[in-house]
């Protein structure tokens, strides 16, 4: 039997995936999507689909035998991190040397495990950025479209000054302004008005019950909420899940042939396929797409490909750091997990930061202040093959997240002058403020413009295309999702026009 046939192949199921799947069922493409996680649909016998991060089980995390939430400890107590049985969960931690990267696992991608968070960049650092790509026609276009299809909206104002679920937000705001600096509304995915039927009570709690990077089992309009849906609903797109492309090679008449590991929920490989399709679309994130491309570099499969493939990544400069606050400032046993506002200095030329103002849904009152910084970090890591492993090992060196935590201490810093505050030495495992050795915005490693031409086509090959946060060279200054979507709208939009790709 020869190998299965589909005229194209996506690789993944995250933005950039579901993007490319969408609008090449659009185009009357019949389209495969590979997916290495579940479908996360069938609520188990706890009658939820996912665990909460209170109470993690099995589903929280990729295959581990502990969960391995960002916040260690609480208070120093290990009391934060359950051990737990192997299984495909929705969460995975990607352990390098000196950083770790938080990705989503599952049919969605990151929009499983993510805070929502739909911002989209200042023009002028997204040109300083992609200085290649049209700035007119991303703000005027594929912003506002990826924002439409991703269903952004901004919470009601009038409840968020009046809810204890963002008590801690109000809190940051004004110890923020005590310091002169602006915070800024930020959109999100989140239904608010589901959300507010949640405080009220009148439906089952998610963003209110302490339901976030484990999955929320309602109100947040993930991938497999939108896009995909809709990609389904073409009639020209399949997933598969549980499919991890291992490798990717050409055959002779320049079909690409894909070998797929098929996954049981011990994380055995049941089969191994050979799938072959005349297009070939990767969104398997910068961490699973740049792997993909320098192992078919490396091993001699895709000779021809970049030597650019590998470099340039960043984690977005994340950092983040925790504030104690006085007794007479509780930031409030009821929390929202879904972020609304920013503090905005991302102007500041001398220390350019913008900072989410997180929640800590501990369920008890914390005293604490939470913040997700992203900075303007220059350095980049690389991706070397490691032969032996067969797997891409990022490097990347512990001090090469000194820029970051510099900037946000610079910036709070002045907070917690402002403030007579200081930080929280108790969060990450140790007696550290600042944790910038893990991240949730991996972005690079086949960089467009430098991997790929400006539109994300592989050099080397023809109809071999990237479409995911590997394009974006590091940085792009604010949370991502939002610019890897509307990336992926501009590359599909000429794609389909210019190549013939079905
Ligand atoms: P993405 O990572 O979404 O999808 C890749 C998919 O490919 C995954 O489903 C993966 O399983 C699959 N895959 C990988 N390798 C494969 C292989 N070999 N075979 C088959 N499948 C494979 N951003 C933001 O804008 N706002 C926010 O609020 C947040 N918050 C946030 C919180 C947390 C906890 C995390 C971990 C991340 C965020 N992010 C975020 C970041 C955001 O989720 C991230 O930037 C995007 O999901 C990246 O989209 P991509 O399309 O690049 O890949």
């Amino acid at each position: 039997s020869g190998a299965e046939y589909a005229p194209a192949v996506v690789v993944g199921s995250g933005y950039g995936a579901a993007v490319a799947a969408l609008r090449l069922g659009e185009a009357g493409v019949r389209t495969l999507v590979l997916e290495m996680g579940r479908l996360w649909d069938t609520p188990a016998a706890d009658g939820r689909v996912h665990c909460s991060m209170t109470a993690p089980d099995r589903r929280s995390m990729w295959f581990k035998t502990r969960t391995e939430a960002p916040l260690a400890t609480f208070l120093w107590l290990d009391v934060i991190n359950k051990d737990i049985t192997p299984y495909p969960g929705v969460l995975d931690r990607v352990r390098f040397p000196h950083m770790s990267v938080y990705v989503g696992r599952g049919v969605g991608g990151g929009s499983l495990v993510n805070g929502g968070m739909a911002v989209t960049p200042s023009r002028a650092y997204f040109q300083e950025v992609l200085p290649q790509v049209d700035a007119a026609a991303m703000y005027a276009t594929y912003f506002p479209l990826a924002r439409r299809m991703l269903g952004a909206a901004t919470v009601p104002s009038a409840w968020f000054e009046s809810t204890e679920w963002y008590q801690y937000a109000r809190v940051s705001r004004d110890q923020a302004k005590a310091a002169g600096l602006k915070t800024v509304f930020v959109p999100n995915v989140y239904d608010f008005d589901y959300m507010q039927r949640e405080a009220a009570g009148t439906v089952p709690k998610s963003a209110l019950a302490q339901e976030v990077i484990y999955g929320n089992n309602f109100g947040k309009r993930s991938l497999d909420k939108t896009y995909l849906p809709a990609a389904l609903g073409t009639g020209n797109v399949t997933i598969r899940t549980l499919s991890r492309v291992r490798a990717i090679r050409r055959a002779a008449d320049g079909t690409y042939v894909l070998t797929v590991d098929r996954l049981d929920d011990t994380g055995a490989v049941v089969a191994t396929d050979e799938i072959s399709c005349r297009s070939l679309f990767l969104g398997a994130g910068s961490l699973g797409t740049t792997e993909l491309l320098l192992r078919a570099r490396e091993t001699g499969a895709l000779p021809a490909l970049s030597p650019q493939v590998g470099q340039g990544w960043g984690g977005n400069g994340n950092v983040m750091l925790g504030r104690a606050n006085h007794m007479w400032h509780p930031t409030g046993a009821h929390q929202s997990t879904i972020p609304v506002l920013g503090i905005d200095d991302w102007s500041n030329a001398a220390n350019p930061v913008f900072a989410e103002i997180a929640p800590l849904p501990a369920g008890i009152e914390t005293w604490a202040s939470l913040y997700l910084a992203i900075t303007k970090n220059p350095e980049r890591g690389t991706f070397t093959y490691d032969a032996a492993k067969d797997a891409a090992v990022l490097n990347w060196t512990g001090a090469q997240s000194a820029p970051s935590i510099a900037a946000a201490k610079s910036l709070f810093d002045r907070v917690n002058a402002a403030n007579a505050t200081i930080y929280r030495y108790d969060l990450f495992g140790d007696t550290r403020a600042f944790a910038a050795d893990f991240c949730y915005h991996p972005l690079g490693g086949c960089v467009l413009g430098r991997a790929t031409d400006p539109y994300g086509r592989a050099l080397g090959y023809d109809r071999l295309y990237v479409t995911d946060g590997s394009l974006v060279p590091g940085s792009i200054g604010v949370n991502p999702f939002v610019t890897i979507t509307a990336l992926a709208e501009r590359t599909m939009a000429r794609v389909l026009a210019e190549d013939n790709v079905g």
